[in-house]
């Protein structure tokens, strides 16, 4: 695919069509945390898992095909009645479990068809903390039906020991009504321009998330590619520098990506050859461009808020 210099959707170049060593591989006997430690896995996580070592992941983001006719590449996933999806779900959780550390927190994405098998089998095996709801703005109008603009993401625990750092993921935001206290503001600042803001806590509601598109650098063809903010926000809050985050079902590669832009060691795997590709293209880039559309000097921006109220 061509792209034009407005358009910014990452390509491959003939000479990034094979793997690096470097960056991907195959697992087929049991492996030290050392052989797999940021790289990518290219195979399915279905005959990777029982070759992973024990207590090794302190972080898991998965984003599992969601339970509708889908095509990734090479890769058909079809829709499946309810009890197939739980039963799918199970088949790669219930693998998952023992590959944790005690610690340990786990973020499972869904949509509305998807969720209530996901909070089945989740809750199963883990604490369920809480289910995010993310607004997504992408989405075809429907006449007999209202548009999805939704997904949900579960959050949960290994036990009642794990990180949360809630000071690094507030959200800063236009404060439409800046009360004063004794002449001085009341819970708000001045931005340098003038505007007020607030750095309020996260809520299970995302709506500062933006779904990557043509003009975003971080954008692929991957067709369900996660946005890079998005990822930040789950890495800064439950894992600390150098912890392990893995991801089973890694795309396009956001979650290494972002592993590697905040120092966290990763692990990902994708069964198609060309995601690989791509996420190893990414991963290069990650190692010199560490900047993440949305999240700036430590701060996450309110959607489309640009830097008028930066500092
Ligand atoms: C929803 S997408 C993940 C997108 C990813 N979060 C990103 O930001 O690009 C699901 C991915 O799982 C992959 N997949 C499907 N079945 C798989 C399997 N058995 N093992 C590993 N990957 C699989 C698909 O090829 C697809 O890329």
């Amino acid at each position: 695919m061509e792209t034009t210099s407005r358009n910014k959707t990452l390509t491959l170049h003939d000479d990034e069509k094979s793997f690096s060593e470097e960056y991907v591989i195959s697992v087929t006997k049991n492996t030290r945390r050392t052989d797999i430690e940021n790289k990518i896995v290219c195979q399915s996580v279905f005959d990777t898992l029982d070759f992973l070592p024990n207590n090794f992941i302190n972080l898991v983001f998965a984003d599992p095909p969601y339970n509708i006719d889908k095509k990734f590449n090479d890769v058909v996933f079809k829709k499946m009645d309810i009890q197939s999806y739980e039963a799918y779900t199970e088949a790669w959780v219930s693998k998952l479990k023992s590959k944790l550390t005690h610690d340990a927190s786990l973020y499972v994405c869904g949509d509305w068809r998807s969720s209530p098998a996901l909070h089945t089998v989740l809750s199963r095996h883990f604490i369920v903390r809480n289910r995010i709801t993310f607004e997504r703005e992408k989405g075809r109008g429907a006449k007999t039906n209202y548009k999805n603009c939704s997904e949900d993401i579960f959050f949960c625990t290994n036990s009642n020991t794990y990180t949360f750092n809630v000071e690094t993921v507030k959200l800063r935001k236009k404060v439409i009504a800046p009360y004063r206290e004794n002449g001085k503001p009341k819970d708000w600042k001045h931005g340098f321009d003038g505007t007020s803001y607030r750095d309020t806590f996260p809520s299970n509601i995302w709506t500062d998330i933006t779904i990557p598109f043509w003009s975003m650098k971080e954008n692929t063809e991957h067709p369900t590619q996660k946005p890079e903010k998005l990822l930040a926000k789950i890495l800064l809050a439950s894992s600390n520098e150098n912890d392990l985050v893995f991801d089973p079902f890694l795309g396009s590669g956001t979650t290494s990506v972002v592993a590697e832009k905040l120092n966290r060691r990763h692990v990902g795997i994708e069964i198609d050859r060309h995601y690989c590709l791509i996420a190893q293209k990414r991963l290069r880039q990650a190692k010199e461009d560490k900047r993440i559309q949305g999240y700036t000097d430590g701060v996450f921006w309110e959607r489309n808020a640009g830097n008028n109220i930066k500092q």
